[in-house]
C-alpha cells in the first residue's frame, strides 16, 4: 500500500520555511512532553512509599532549578516567536518583482483576473520561480483562499483588499481550496494550480489561455450554461428532482408559472431572463423570496448561455409514443 505523505509536496520557496517552524515546535512540545512524562513515572516509582509508618524528609526547595526551570523555557519560547515572527513578516512582504494577479471569491468559484485582462475560473497559471502576489477581496461572504502546497493561506473579506504572495519552486499541479465555511456548496469551491515552465508559461499566455485539454472541440452554449449553472450554485435551490427552496427549472421553458398573487405568466425568454436579473419581480406561488439578483454578476454571454441551459431541458415535444 502506498505510503500517505504526512505533509503536502513543499512546492514554494515558504514551503520549507513555514515547515521548519512547524516541526521545530512539534520537536519542541514533543520533547517537553516526553521529559514532564518520563520523570513523573521515574519519580513516582523512586519515591514511592516503602512502608505504612514512612515519613518523607522536609524540601525547601532549589533557587537554582527554579531559575533553570523559569528561563529555560522562557527563552525557547521567545526564540520561537522570533523566528515565526521573521517568517510572518516574509509571508506579508511579498517581492518588488511579483507578478500582479487579482483573486476574487465568491459563492462559489474562484475567479483570477491576470493584469493583461487574462480570466481563469478555479485555474491559476503561474510561471516556475517567479513571485506571485495575490490580491484578494470577495464578492459575498468570507472565503479563504488556501495553497497547502506553497504553505499560503488567507481569507478574502468582502469590501477589502488581501495580498498574499508564493513563489513555485516546481513545476505541477496543486490545490486550491476555500478554507473558510461559506455555503452549501463550501466544499465544492477548490481548483487548481498549474505551475508551468516559464516557456510554456509564455506560450499559454500567447494563445489566449488555452491549455491544450482547454483546446477540445467547442461545447454548445447550453453544455456552457450547464457549466454556468453549477459554478454560480444555482442547482444548490433549483434542483432537477425538485424539493429545494426554489422551483425546479426542468421543462420550465414555455410552460405557464403560477405566480405569488394568482396571476399566470409564460416562461418564455424574457420571463426567465427577468428572473435571473430581478428574481423579486415575479414569485412562483409557493416559494420564499429568496433569490438574489444576478444582476452584474453575469455578463451578457453567460445569461445567453443560462437561458439556452434552461431551455434545453424543456421537454421533448410529444413524440405520439404514447404517454
Ligand atoms: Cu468559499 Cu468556503
Amino acid at each position: 500500500m502506498p505510503g500517505i505523505p504526512i505533509m503536502p509536496p513543499q512546492a514554494s520557496t515558504m514551503a520549507w520555511r513555514v515547515d521548519a517552524v512547524f516541526f521545530a515546535l512539534s520537536g519542541l512540545s514533543l520533547f517537553f512532553t516526553l521529559l514532564v512524562f518520563t520523570l513523573v513515572i521515574y519519580f513516582a516509582i523512586k519515591y514511592r512509599r516503602k512502608s505504612e509508618n514512612e515519613v518523607p524528609e522536609v524540601i525547601h526547595g532549589d533557587n537554582r532549578l527554579e531559575l533553570a526551570w523559569t528561563f529555560i523555557p522562557l527563552g525557547l519560547a521567545l526564540a520561537m516567536f522570533a523566528w515565526s515572527g521573521i517568517e510572518y513578516i516574509n509571508l506579508n512582504n511579498p517581492p518588488a518583482n511579483s507578478m500582479e494577479i487579482y483573486v476574487i471569491g465568491r459563492q462559489w468559484m474562484w475567479k483570477i483576473i491576470h493584469p493583461d485582462g487574462q480570466e481563469e475560473i478555479n485555474q491559476l497559471h503561474v510561471p516556475l520561480g517567479r513571485p506571485v502576489k495575490l490580491t484578494m477581496t470577495s464578492q459575498d461572504v468570507i472565503h479563504d483562499f488556501f495553497i497547502p502546497a506553497f504553505r499560503v493561506k488567507a481569507d478574502t473579506v468582502p469590501g477589502r483588499y488581501q495580498t498574499m504572495w508564493f513563489e513555485p519552486t516546481q513545476v505541477g499541479e496543486y490545490h486550491i481550496f476555500c478554507a473558510e465555511y461559506c455555503g452549501t456548496q463550501h466544499s465544492g469551491m477548490i481548483g487548481t494550480i498549474y505551475v508551468m515552465e516559464p516557456s510554456a508559461y509564455e506560450q499559454w499566455l500567447a494563445s489566449g489561455g488555452r491549455t491544450q485539454a482547454q483546446n477540445a472541440p467547442q461545447i454548445s452554449p447550453a453544455q456552457a450554461g450547464e457549466l454556468q449553472f453549477a459554478t454560480l450554485g444555482c442547482a444548490a435551490c433549483h434542483r432537477p428532482e425538485g424539493g429545494g427552496p426554489a422551483p425546479s427549472l426542468v421543462g420550465v421553458y414555455n410552460s405557464d408559472v403560477k405566480l405569488e398573487g394568482g396571476q399566470t405568466v409564460k416562461a418564455d425568454d424574457t420571463y426567465l431572463r427577468e428572473s435571473i436579473l430581478a428574481p423579486a419581480a415575479k414569485i412562483v406561488a409557493g416559494y420564499p423570496n429568496i433569490m438574489q439578483s444576478y444582476q452584474g454578476r453575469v455578463s451578457n454571454e453567460q445569461l445567453d448561455q443560462l437561458l439556452a441551459y434552461i431551455k434545453a431541458q424543456a421537454p421533448a415535444a410529444p413524440s405520439g409514443s404514447g404517454r
